[in-house]
């Protein structure tokens, strides 16, 4: 059958189903602006406002299924909505109460955007229910074995829906610009934990049988649910952290900042909009740091050092409650507008809590990750990508997701407090808060705010360009970087190694950023001498802390210290955090001596990682995309 057109879309099979020629109106309807290049909704004509969700949790055939009942905003003209899918298989569609068998029909394929799902409407439809279940390779969910959780006995099923994933297990106009409120009913095996971003239970229920609700309209990424063995604990009224019994006591531990974070968090930016602030802690495949799922981050164990000193994780994800999930990018070309500002409000946390001297470490540890990524772009031929503002049209917008949005987004905002004074920032910042709270804003709008609200009224002391910022590749010249007087110490340290040996390093009573930071000012040119001397004086291999072992590991492959390697793979067969995984494998392609070991340790690691995590390692190793 021949494809028609439809918002851009092609279809097949719809006039069929639709027992009507409509050419016409789908040529009016193709003129109107799509907004968002990575979403087939046409909200202007049909947009959801609701969620009601019934699921059933198969861990055997390692499938979703149930229904997903929209409520919708729709003009009387409107004749279809329009929700994205991927790898969904859709068994009927129902309007308001009516069973029959509603009409829809499906658009042609995409690798990365999925297939649109078009549902006629008639002019007095208020809902529509879709039956559908989820496919075994679902993109968004990762289904892991009982021996790859901490305790060993059970599954454990997680999703991951952000940027775009949401569609291969809800059915749903998967836009940042589309918010919705929503109530789930999820069934899973009786004894199991569920949580989902809403409203959580804290203690198992005993059929299996869980009820959510989220009564702040989210958009379709923060859609999130977790099915496992694991418990809670609470740290007061708002704050708590669940995890599996044997990652409890470490974890509980490890977070119990968490209180003192949020209360700097208001105290920097206004209310805490999102009743309770718990943490998930998810087996090690989980492939980010961090997932800011409303109500419930979801978090990697890799930042359990023991010590407390990974947690700016916490900062960084409670700080999107604001930054984020009350004032969310548009569209994923507006991707700085959520991360550059968390960043920002994450180190504001850190700084209120652990002082000046600690957030300018971070700063300066992230300024360097920004210089590594800048070069890297620019090298290979990307500087198009180092600009804020982004052009993800017709990509994958995972491929924006880097240092980018974070770091340089980060250092505006920093340079802009610098010139505009603290008081007179954080007034405006908390104002933007307020202002566009649970709305979607993009960069333009920000531009706008900003001008109105800080550049015009600072009498002429805000000298910087911020459009170029925005709009151009690379660093404008004229702005402040961080510095790090401790840091700066921990430079010289490495140098002094390099003259005289290991007799000038000390690691004692260095926190682990100073220990970091003396790793990453190491030259990749060591002998396998001075690799030994490093090793035997600070125990490098042996180190459990995860951005102090990914460092170490990293330094062993560029400069072939093999009595690393078996920690290496050990690392990486345990660990699926992207940020760790793809630049390990990235070193041992670039090095001949190492290829060989990458793809043995690929072998055995890639059935265990996250679909994120083994699509970026592909590339990197060239294997060819799965069918
Ligand atoms: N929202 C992000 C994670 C993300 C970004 C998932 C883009 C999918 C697409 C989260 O808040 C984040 O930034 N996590 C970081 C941790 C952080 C401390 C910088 C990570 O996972 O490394
Ligand atoms: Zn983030």
């Amino acid at each position: 059958m021949k494809p028609t057109i439809l918002y851009g879309i092609s279809i097949v099979g719809f006039s069929m189903l639709m027992g009507c020629g409509d050419a016409n109106t789908h040529n009016d309807m193709d003129k109107k602006k799509i907004t968002d290049p990575h979403s087939y909704a046409n909200p202007s004509d049909a947009v959801i406002t609701h969620l009601d969700l019934d699921l059933h949790v198969n861990f055997d055939k390692k499938k979703l299924s149930g229904t997903a009942t929209y409520t919708l905003q729709r003009t009387p003209e409107a004749k279809e909505v329009v929700l994205d899918t991927r790898d969904l298989s859709i068994s009927k569609v129902t309007l308001d109460a009516d069973t029959a068998g509603a009409a829809f029909a499906t658009g042609v394929p995409d690798a990365v955007l999925g297939t649109a799902l078009i549902i006629k409407i008639k002019p007095e439809t208020k809902t529509v229910t879709v039956h559908y279940e989820t496919s075994p390779d679902a993109a968004a969910l990762q289904w892991l074995q009982p021996s790859q959780t901490a305790g060993g006995k059970f599954p454990f099923l997680f999703t991951q829906s952000q940027a775009i994933l949401c569609r291969t297990w809800i059915p749903v106009q998967d836009s940042p610009g589309i918010r919705f409120t929503y109530t789930a009913k999820v069934t899973v095996p009786a004894g199991y934990m569920a949580v989902m971003s809403a409203e959580n239970p804290t203690q198992r229920s005993v059929d299996g049988v869980y009820a959510f609700s989220q009564k702040r309209a989210v958009p379709a990424y923060l859609m999130a649910l977790a099915v496992g063995d694991f418990d809670y604990h609470k740290y007061d009224e708002r704050t708590g952290v669940y995890a599996e019994p044997a990652t409890m006591p470490a974890a509980a531990y490890e977070f119990d900042e968490t209180r003192k974070m949020l209360d700097a968090a208001e105290a920097l930016y206004g209310p805490y909009e999102w009743g309770r602030y718990d943490l998930l802690v998810l087996p090690p495949s989980f492939p980010f740091g961090g997932m800011e799922n409303p109500c419930v981050t979801f978090a990697t164990p890799s930042v359990i050092a023991g010590d407390k000193s990974l947690n700016s994780l916490v900062a960084h994800e409670l700080a999107h409650s604001w930054s984020g999930n009350l004032v969310t990018n548009r569209t994923w070309n507006d991707f700085w507008l959520n991360e550059g500002f968390t960043v920002y409000f994450e180190r504001r946390i850190m700084e209120s809590i652990y002082g000046k001297e600690y957030a300018d470490m971070l700063a300066v540890l992230g300024y360097g990750d920004l210089k590594n990524t800048l070069a890297d772009m620019e090298s290979e031929g990307h500087q198009e990508d180092t600009k804020l503002k982004l052009k993800l049209d017709g990509r994958d917008p995972d491929e924006g997701m880097s240092d980018i949005a974070y770091e340089k987004g980060y250092l505006l905002l920093r340079n802009l407090e610098g010139q505009a004074g603290r008081e007179a920032f954080d007034q405006f910042l908390k104002a933007w808060f307020k202002d566009f709270a649970f709305k979607g804003a993009d960069t333009e709008e920000f531009l706008d705010y900003l001008e109105k609200n800080l550049i015009q009224k600072s009498n002429g002391k805000i000298t910087l360009d911020v459009k170029k910022w925005v709009y151009e590749p690379g660093l404008p010249d004229g702005f402040t970087e961080p510095t790090s007087a401790r840091l700066q110490k921990m430079k010289a340290m490495a140098d002094a190694f390099v003259a005289s040996g290991a007799e000038a390093v000390s690691l004692d009573s260095l926190s682990s950023h100073e220990i970091q930071f003396f790793l990453r000012s190491l030259p990749d040119n060591l002998t396998a001498a001075q690799m030994v001397q490093l090793d035997r004086k600070c125990h490098f291999t042996d180190r459990k802390n995860s951005e102090e072992a990914f460092l170490w590991l990293r330094l062993s492959v560029i400069n072939n210290y093999a009595d690393a390697y078996p920690a290496l793979d050990s690392f990486l067969v345990h660990v699926g955090r992207r940020k760790f995984v793809a630049p390990l494998y990235e070193a041992m392609v670039k090095n001949p001596a190492t290829i060989e070991l990458a793809n043995q340790i690929y072998a055995k690691a890639r059935p265990g990682y996250h679909s994120v995590t083994y699509n970026t390692v592909d590339e990197i190793l060239g294997k060819k995309p799965e069918q």
